[in-house]
């Protein structure tokens, strides 16, 4: 049978403490009862930061605040083992002088007291560093006149990921009910990181996952792309080119997501601008003109669904307004009409549409598709005959659908 083992995040403070100079027993008191009450009150406050607080170094910054206010310290510090140079960095804290918060380091070595708490996973208490035997005390506490410290290892489920260490410049003792209320604090603040490191995890995976989406989908618009040039000028290899772009555009929303911050979200502006440099490559007889003027940011499948369109519209003014190697302009805009819309045009100079074209009578795939697209982004198509040219308006909620 397998004995149930202690999680390394619920520690428990049996710490490496010195022995009371006079051996008294710890006065009681209404003070030592406000004192105890306002450490649980911080470790409350702790906890609530710990799950809200999603920006690591503010966590780490305010968990140092009510650290050293729970301990009545006027110093605290975070540290974060760095294997490669097996030191602990002062990466988080309060009361330090400029300049040792992200670069002071400490060795990772049993003759510190942080270091001993790191290698043993074992608190310290150090409560007259000036005649401390067992460790060496660090030129940075040193330094700042620190006079007594505490240190308890900070651990989520995986490796240690540093210290968590109060400094007092006062005469006092730290005692036994300050190192559980610091162990607590400590644990708390491990499982944060942790979290935190699962949810990096995660995003690094993703990030992996729609490279590889991105690069097998241009490997399927690379094989289609030579087929298509054994075809020529046949219907059947103009087909096949629009195919080729429409793989193109999907591939291209998984490039931007890979490079952004975002996973679940694009710059629709910088995703079109990306299509329309692949299409003006494709089509080397037109210039495609892009303009845009705000940052659109969209959901992914939206923007797959914009990009989509987009992608329609402009190989049918390569094809259609241009037809032949005549070429022309093709000009793309994008442009944010009111705070919660978007209008993309897409405009030719070339010969103009068919008599009687309607989207719904030309009978092409391509408008087939509009239509569709248009539907799912609940968006409206405007088409505008100028002379020469056509220009395709589409007006673009950037509210997401209320759900039916
Ligand atoms: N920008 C344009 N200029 C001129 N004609 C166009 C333009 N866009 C579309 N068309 C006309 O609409 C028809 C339908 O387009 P579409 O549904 O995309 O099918 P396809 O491109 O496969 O012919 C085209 O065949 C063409 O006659
Ligand atoms: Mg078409």
């Amino acid at each position: 049978m397998i004995e149930p083992t202690e999680s390394p995040t619920q520690r428990h403070a049996t710490a490496v403490v010195e022995a009371p100079p006079d051996g008294s027993a710890p006065v009681r008191s209404d003070t030592q009862l406000a004192y105890r009450l306002h450490q649980q009150d911080l470790l409350a406050e702790l906890g609530v930061v710990a799950l809200k607080q999603n920006d690591l170094t503010k966590l780490l910054d305010r968990a140092a605040e009510l650290a050293a206010d729970g301990l009545g310290a006027e110093l605290c510090k975070i540290l974060q083992y760095l294997p490669d140079e097996n030191s602990l960095l002062v990466c988080a804290g309060v009361g330090w002088n400029p300049g040792v918060v992200g670069s002071a380091r400490i060795v990772a070595d049993l003759a510190s007291p942080s270091g001993f708490a790191f290698k043993t996973g074992t608190p310290v208490i150090s409560n007259h560093l000036d005649q401390e035997e067992r460790f060496r005390t660090p030129e940075l506490l040193a330094s700042h006149g620190v006079r007594r410290a505490i240190n308890v290892i900070l651990q989520g489920d995986g490796a240690p990921f540093g210290v968590l260490e109060v400094d007092s410049r006062s005469a006092g003792e730290f005692t036994s009910h300050d190192l559980t209320f610091l162990q607590g604090a400590a644990n708390i603040l491990g499982m944060a990181i942790e979290r935190r490191r699962y949810v990096d995890h995660q995003l690094v995976l993703l990030k992996e996952i729609n490279h590889r989406v991105k690069n097998s989908l241009q490997m399927v618009a690379s094989m289609l792309s030579l087929q298509a040039s054994t075809m020529r000028d046949s219907p059947a290899g103009q087909s096949l080119q629009d195919a080729i772009s429409r793989i193109s555009a999907v591939a291209r929303v998984h490039e931007r997501l890979y490079r952004s911050a975002s996973v679940g979200s694009v710059d629709l502006s910088a995703y079109l601008g990306d299509l329309c440099r692949d299409m003006k490559a494709l089509a080397s007889t037109c210039d495609i003109r892009y303009v845009s003027d705000a940052e659109v940011s969209m959901v992914t499948d939206r923007a797959v669904h914009v990009g989509l369109l987009a992608t329609e519209l402009i190989s049918n003014a390569i094809k259609h307004a241009y037809p032949g190697d005549k070429g022309g302009v093709v000009d793309v805009r994008l442009v944010r009409t009111a705070d919660a819309s978007v209008t993309l045009t897409i405009r030719d100079h070339g010969t103009g549409l068919p008599n009687g074209f309607t989207t719904k009578a030309s009978g092409g795939l391509g408008m087939k598709i509009v239509r569709a697209l248009l539907g799912q982004c609940r968006a409206t198509l405007e088409i505008v005959a100028h002379s020469p040219g056509t220009a395709f308006v589409v007006e673009l909620p950037l509210t997401e659908a209320s759900p039916a």
